[in-house]
């Protein structure tokens, strides 16, 4: 497939999931397509920001993981990181383990991936650096010979629990297929404290709504669609059974929009689910990936905020 018909099996494809997901009584979007460079390059800023609690609880506890991580994987691992965006945390790992092998960074943000990559291979220079350009809520084949056993998959952050519990098993499920026997590092967020919640998800200085709203911006610009960005704002809700974070694209006032060949109507009030964060008790995660085959190893647990990565093995 030529770049060009590439990039528009991928808008026909956002296409379909975006009249799918508005078309609804309830309307949603699917949360990957707010990683468009932009999109990445605002989480960036997020990350960096006070409020947004999991990247720096996450950071604390990855350099007291990293050395037991490697005694346990031992020495000339493939590392595979999925949704490796900026390829931050992934250093910590590298600089503790003995010889890695190579490490395959897989993310849907193709231009920022590549960019992340440029900025990490020169200070690894040991290390092949594959960046893998793909959707990891499906079925991933990685490069023939890219990785080879002992390989370490890595899933940091709180993306895991972007996923409903039953997506989150069919992604353990497919990650089983991809990595083969491995070991998965795997990061899940526990936390419930609903002023804290409002503050990373609600807020982060504003920096949040932004990464929602241009959502908004890139279907106007990828599907022709003529939504306007001044007539929605960003919400951040709490919900049970179980227990999540929302994010919410609310329209201010009754309007209707023109995406593809149809009308998508607003009442005042109405909203777009935009993503969607569950949190997860170290327990509850480690039940949901036994039962995909990753048998538990070692869990690590973070003091203030109970964010914990747990380490498991497929045989
Ligand atoms: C919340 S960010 C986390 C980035 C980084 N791993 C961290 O922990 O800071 C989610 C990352 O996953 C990527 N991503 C989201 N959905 C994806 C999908 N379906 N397939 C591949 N990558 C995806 C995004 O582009 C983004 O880089």
């Amino acid at each position: 497939m030529s770049a060009a018909e590439a990039v528009a099996s991928e808008r026909a494809e956002f296409l379909r999931d975006a009249l799918a997901g508005l078309s609804g009584e309830a309307k949603t979007l699917p949360g990957k397509y707010l990683w468009d460079e932009t999109g990445s390059d605002l989480f960036d800023r997020i990350c960096a920001h006070p409020d947004y609690y999991p990247t720096k609880r996450e950071m604390a506890l990855l350099p007291r993981v990293a050395a037991e991580v490697a005694a346990l994987v031992g020495p000339g691992v493939s590392v595979v990181e999925f949704g490796s965006g900026a390829s931050r945390k992934i250093r910590t790992l590298l600089d503790a383990l003995e010889a890695p092998a190579a490490y395959l960074a897989l993310d849907i943000s193709g231009a920022y991936l590549e960019a992340a990559i440029a900025r990490l291979a020169p200070d690894y220079p040991a290390v092949p650096m594959i960046p893998v350009c793909a959707d990891y809520s499906k079925p991933i084949r990685l490069p023939p010979g890219a990785a080879a056993p002992p390989i370490l998959g890595f899933f940091p952050g709180t993306s895991i629990g972007n996923f409903t519990p039953e997506q989150a098993e069919g992604f353990l499920a497919r990650a089983r297929r991809t990595l083969g026997p491995s070991h998965f590092l795997v990061g899940a967020d526990p936390t419930h404290d609903p002023a804290r919640l409002r503050r990373a998800y609600g807020e982060a200085g504003g920096l949040m709504p932004a990464l929602h709203l241009n959502l908004i911006e890139r279907m106007n610009r990828e599907l022709g669609s003529n939504f306007d960005r001044s007539n929605f704002r960003h919400e951040a809700r709490l919900a049970d059974d179980p227990f999540r974070v929302e994010a919410h694209l609310v329209a201010t006032r009754p309007a209707a929009y023109r995406l593809g060949d149809r009308t998508i109507r607003f009442a005042g009030g109405e909203s777009i689910r935009t993503d969607t964060s569950h949190k997860y008790a170290p327990d509850t995660f480690r039940a949901l990936a036994s039962a995909q085959g990753w048998e538990p190893v070692r869990l690590w647990v973070d003091e203030d905020s109970g964010f914990s990565l747990h380490l498991f093995r497929a045989p």
